[in-house]
């Protein structure tokens, strides 16, 4: 009898195997994942002993947001930057937890890659020991050599070579995509390996959840305001209500939706006119992810991998999900604006 469910595949395994069939790939693509999943078991170590140990609570600082920073997220960032910096295979890092460029430490190697990641999403559930998630995007370098610069990170989405991201919760899962489907791996705790659960994941073309934070309601504009009536079903004749699921995690919340089928929506408000998410650590990869599962993400209008980003922390609209729903949204946005 089997232990596992279905044949035993480690994600350095499946990783590996993937890269076979480019036969002139080197390895340091496959590396430098393998790297991430070696950074989200340290970070779930940690998270799974929260209330345990003193990482619970405010770091005492803020972030280059102005956001307060929680040990946690000061906890991810230097892990993931401590992880990924030494490795020869990334030429300069980007973290939402920085202001700066970070680059690879002195006396390292420069590799071909740029890696931007969001150490810890979704801070604000971690002292309620809700999911949280790291989030993670890899291009490869426009610079020939040296030092990688700020070109190297703010390059359109459209150029990733791989995005994925962590999540912890219930059970903890790295799910990635490096251009040949969308792969989920969960962690077994007891022999601390990430193991293939979902293969080539594919998101419903019409989904049944829709997550948006409903108290910005009264500061969004009416195409915003329309489409989410849609969701209560007040638009019968355009769309079917859906049922709302919101826990304030982008990682928890687009989980859900990649599998059972669904749209996030973080609209721009009257307060955060150009959106809340981050478009290089957060809606980027997430992008990335969701378009080779199937499904769509734009910022209400413009396809989110086509924009090129302009500053590190630029933030973005983002309307993210089950293609059909996205769409929809896009039609009612375009709609409104027409109508003046
Ligand atoms: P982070 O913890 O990395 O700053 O991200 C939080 C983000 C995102 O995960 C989530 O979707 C959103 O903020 C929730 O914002 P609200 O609390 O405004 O709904
Ligand atoms: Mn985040
Ligand atoms: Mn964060």
């Amino acid at each position: 009898m089997a232990l596992y469910n279905g044949p035993l595949v480690t994600i350095e395994r499946f990783i590996l195997e993937q890269e076979r069939q480019f036969p002139d790939a080197t390895g340091e693509l496959s590396n430098l994942l393998y790297d991430f999943a070696l950074g989200a078991k340290i970070v779930a170590a940690a998270i799974r002993r929260a209330g345990l140990v003193d990482i619970l609570g405010s770091a005492g600082a803020t972030n280059v947001q102005g956001e307060d920073q929680k040990k946690l997220d000061v906890l991810a960032n230097e892990t993931l930057k401590n992880v990924m910096g030494h490795t020869g295979r990334v030429c300069v890092m980007a973290s939402e937890e920085d202001e700066e460029l970070i680059p690879v430490p002195p006396g390292w190697p420069q590799g071909k890659y740029a890696v931007l990641f969001d150490p810890l999403d979704g801070s604000s559930n971690i002292d309620v020991n809700a999911a949280v998630g790291t989030i993670f995007s890899i291009y490869r370098r426009n610079s020939m050599e040296g030092q990688g610069t700020l070109a190297d990170v703010l390059q359109a989405g459209a150029r990733q070579v791989a995005a994925g991201y962590v999540m912890y919760g219930s059970s903890v899962m790295l799910v990635y995509t490096a251009g040949q489907g969308v792969h989920g791996f969960t962690l077994d705790p007891t022999v601390g390996e990430f193991l293939l659960s979902h293969e080539n994941l594919r998101i419903p073309e019409v989904g049944m959840y829709y997550s948006v934070n409903e108290s910005n309601f009264a500061r969004w504009n009416r195409g915003t305001q329309k489409a989410v009536r849609g969701f209560h079903g007040d638009l019968p004749e355009r769309i079917e209500g859906k049922n709302s699921r919101y826990i304030g995690s982008l990682v928890a919340d687009f989980h859900r939706n990649l599998i059972a089928g669904g749209i996030f929506m973080y609209p721009a408000d009257t307060k955060n006119v150009n959106g809340k998410l981050r478009l290089t650590y957060e809606a980027n990869p997430m992008a990335f992810i969701v378009e080779h599962a199937g499904g769509a993400a734009t910022d209400g209008r413009r396809r989110i991998l086509d924009i090129q980003p302009e500053a590190l922390h630029q933030r973005t609209a983002l309307v993210i999900g089950s293609i059909r729903d996205v769409e929809f949204v896009a039609q009612i946005m375009a709609e409104t604006e027409a109508e003046g």
